[in-house]
């Protein structure tokens, strides 16, 4: 209930924005955040990265004194009884699965300072099995043993949307071993839950792969499109009627149906690929090997822009000057993560093209990922001179340039449209060749 103290492990993409939304529901929230760089930035009420609406929350509550950090576990454990667990789990550097090193230690540093009863949500994305095991270890590394419990919580935010998806998310899911923390779980989320949420309450292991399965089946959603807007366009169809009119069937629904250059960021490509490995250790991989196509799918989009991009140059882009507006693997976001906008980018400097970037928001990102592309401070001045203009992250500012006045900036009017949001007709009008994915 408000007022109370609760601690947050780990501020982070989700660990911030959930601890800042905690505060606005009226608890009093610790942030623990080892890396004193971030942690000093969020103690002054700032956003270490772009995120709507975040900061502006952040800084009123480390204004009204309900948010604070420390990098202290023992302050952790003596500040309050529900710790949250919201630390990375990346993709392994030597294989396909999740690395859980950080969720191991967080559980590990917190433990040895917990003497009175407590519950530990974990809410990072974790391989099936995760929780079960670490619950053994909290009750045995726990000076409270048994009353140092553990509870699986996942969380669903989508990048750009991370506050409204925290605050009104779709459902939660408690993943508990007893009526008890149940109970705490549903009276810490009261007010969510009154406001009409559903809640979804289960075991360890289903809300550990409720997340994954979720994330795998909105890849596959991509996937399948993208697929189709191949096919599309051997066809001479085009994918975005077709998205619309399958999208009507309420069964499929229309969200999630963009054909494009693909998904991207910190979580759909690595949960595909962590779900597939956890598959195999469990003996079920055949069953989950259409992930694996997934996946390939996914990524042949890239190289796809790419072989079009060169038969749009005449056979080689080398020393073509190539404009690419976005460089966030989506809009609201400066997020470089595995962005397809910027892998396209990369691969055709590579190929010797003279390749100039702009992102409402993410050049900087972008520049410390990749510091030999050139980035342009406005889409008006990348695409100066360009041979070819791409199309790659569907920011709004791209769909309000007026095709007319771009001719007079560029040196050849063409035009890949990566994310099929671009009103072909009016740029072929205004004496431009465009493409877009699996279009007419
Ligand atoms: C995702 C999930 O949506 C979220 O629930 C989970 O907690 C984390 O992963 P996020 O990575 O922020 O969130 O992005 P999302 O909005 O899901 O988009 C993922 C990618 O798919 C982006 O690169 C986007 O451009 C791409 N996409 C999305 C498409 O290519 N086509 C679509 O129709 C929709």
């Amino acid at each position: 209930m408000p007022g109370q103290r609760v601690t947050v492990i780990g501020c982070g993409y989700l660990g911030a924005t959930h601890a800042a939304c905690m505060a606005e529901l009226g608890y009093e929230v610790l942030g623990v955040e080892i890396d004193a760089a971030k942690r000093e930035t969020l103690a002054k009420g700032l956003v270490p990265f772009y995120e709507p609406a975040l900061e502006e929350l952040l800084a009123k509550h480390v204004a009204t004194g309900r948010l604070r950090f420390t990098d202290s576990y023992e302050e952790a454990g003596a500040f309050g009884s529900i710790h949250f667990v919201c630390v990375g789990t990346p993709q392994r550097h030597d294989a396909l699965g999740a690395d859980v090193q950080y969720v191991d230690a967080a559980v590990e540093s917190l433990a040895p300072y917990l003497v009175e009863s407590a519950l530990v949500v974990g809410k990072s994305t974790v391989p099936v099995g995760t929780a079960e095991r670490l619950a053994a270890r909290l009750e045995s590394l726990a000076p409270a043993g048994a009353e140092a419990r553990l509870a699986w919580n996942p969380e669903f935010l989508r990048e750009g949307f991370a506050v409204q998806d925290t605050l009104e998310p779709d459902r939660l899911v408690f993943g508990v071993t007893s009526a008890r923390d149940e109970q705490e779980l549903r009276a810490f989320y009261a007010a969510v839950i009154a406001a009409g949420t559903p809640v979804v309450v289960t075991d360890f292991a289903t809300a550990e792969l409720v997340k994954v399965a979720a994330n795998a089946f909105l890849a596959t959603k991509i996937s399948f499109i993208n697929a189709v807007a191949e096919v599309c366009e051997a066809a001479g169809a085009d994918v975005v009627d077709l998205a619309d009119a399958i999208g009507h069937d309420v069964r499929i629904g229309r969200k999630f149906l963009n054909a494009g250059v693909g998904f991207g960021g910190g979580c759909l490509p690595k949960d595909i690929r962590a779900f597939l490995h956890r598959a195999g250790e469990l003996g079920v991989e055949d069953t989950m090997s259409f992930l694996r196509q997934v996946d390939d799918i996914n990524l042949r989009q890239r190289t796809r822009v790419v072989q079009i991009a060169t038969s749009m140059l005449g056979g080689s882009v080398a020393r073509a000057r190539i404009a690419v507006w976005g460089a966030a693997f989506k809009p609201h976001s400066d997020d470089v993560r595995d962005s397809p906008a910027l892998s396209i980018a990369g691969q055709l400097h590579l190929r010797g093209a003279l390749v100039s970037v702009y992102d409402p928001k993410a050049n900087d990102t972008a520049r410390a990922t990749f510091p030999t592309l050139d980035y342009a401070e406005s889409a008006l001045a990348a695409a100066h001179d360009a041979d070819l203009l791409l199309h790659l992250t569907e920011w709004p500012e791209f769909r309000t340039v007026d095709p007319v006045e771009l001719a007079g900036v560029v040196h050849r009017q063409q035009v890949i449209d990566g994310r099929n949001v671009l009103d072909l007709p009016a740029w072929r009008a205004a004496g431009w060749t465009a493409r877009g994915l699996g279009r007419r």
